[in-house]
């Protein structure tokens, strides 16, 4: 049978994937992802390496690349790590997650799920003829409901998807979504109620709370899910056409009710399935041919 062309597009380039937080989804799918387009992988996480005993992140990266690592996979608690490990080894890195700053290859993949779901629902164009451009999701009103104020995904929800025309509501409690200034930037506005804010949704984003990231926060939790679970009677009621997403992992009976999860609405495992491709795609970008001569000659005139 013959190989496909993609599958020798990254062929024996090496690739790191350096994991200080837990990870289900972003490692498997970026290490599938490398995978498919021919290259080798090797996986670097907190608990199991040198990071244990004290190694910096720049000497773990400089290590990486003595090693022959072309390219760098980053989930890291501190934000902006992703732009110092890049900085210290030139390397291109990939964030896979950022403290609380940014996620950047989820936002792409839900975004990749909406325009996927939507279009069909609509029976309007494939999706692959959708013209990705500042009006594509215009009339589209996507709410993002829970732990705002911790949330990676949130934040590279909201900047990317009004760059395509969409609406993002936030919503959550004061604990969660404390009080910012009104303009809080292009499309993006704040709605206390979630009842409300659902039913000017088209696609409601539910977030898991981070317990991990709370630090002494007080959260009434039988408060929180009477006001913002999303449970299949709420959703019945306020949004019966809506697309349900969450980027997991969730906590069921929480954030989210099991039938929800589970139900016609929902598009959560769609959204992990569109991880591989996506991110094949930022793989390829960041270490094709172009990138590739650029790190060789980057190492050439690096002095011994
Ligand atoms: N959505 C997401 O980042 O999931 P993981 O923590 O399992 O990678």
């Amino acid at each position: 049978m013959p190989v496909p062309r993609r599958a020798k597009l990254l062929q024996k380039r090496r690739v790191a994937l350096l994991f200080y937080e837990s990870s289900t989804r972003t490692r498997t799918s970026f290490e599938l992802a490398a995978k498919s387009l021919g290259a080798d992988t090797v996986l670097v996480s907190a608990l199991s390496s040198s990071i244990e005993k004290g190694e910096s992140l720049k000497d773990t990266g400089l290590t990486l690349r003595a090693l022959g690592a072309e390219c760098i996979i980053l989930r890291h608690p501190n934000s902006g790590a992703p732009f110092l490990l890049a900085r210290e080894t030139g390397l291109p890195v990939l964030n896979a997650g950022d403290g609380m700053h940014e996620h950047p290859s989820q936002a792409l993949l839900d975004l990749r799920t909406i325009l996927s779901r939507l279009g069909r629902a609509q029976h309007t164009r494939a999706v692959a003829r959708v013209p990705i451009d500042e009006k594509t999701l215009t009339g589209v009103t996507v709410t993002i409901t829970g732990d705002i104020l911790h949330s990676r995904v949130a934040r590279s929800n909201a900047l990317l998807l009004p760059r395509l025309g969409a609406q993002v509501v936030l919503c959550g409690p004061p604990e969660l979504l404390p009080e910012i200034a009104a303009d809080i930037g292009p499309g993006i506005s704040i709605e206390r109620d979630f009842e409300r804010a659902l039913a000017r949704s088209q696609v409601v984003m539910m977030l898991r709370i981070q317990k991990e990231r709370l630090a002494g926060l007080q959260l009434d939790l039988a408060r929180y899910i009477e006001r913002y679970q999303l449970n299949g009677e709420r959703l019945r009621r306020y949004a019966p056409e809506a697309l349900v997403m969450h980027p997991g992992p969730m906590i069921r009976g929480l954030e989210i009710t099991s039938d929800v999860a589970d139900g016609p609405q929902s598009a959560i495992t769609e959204q992990v399935h569109h991880g591989v491709a996506v991110r094949m795609a930022l793989l390829a970008r960041a270490l094709g041919s172009t990138a590739a001569r650029t790190h060789r000659a980057t190492r050439k005139a690096r002095p011994a």
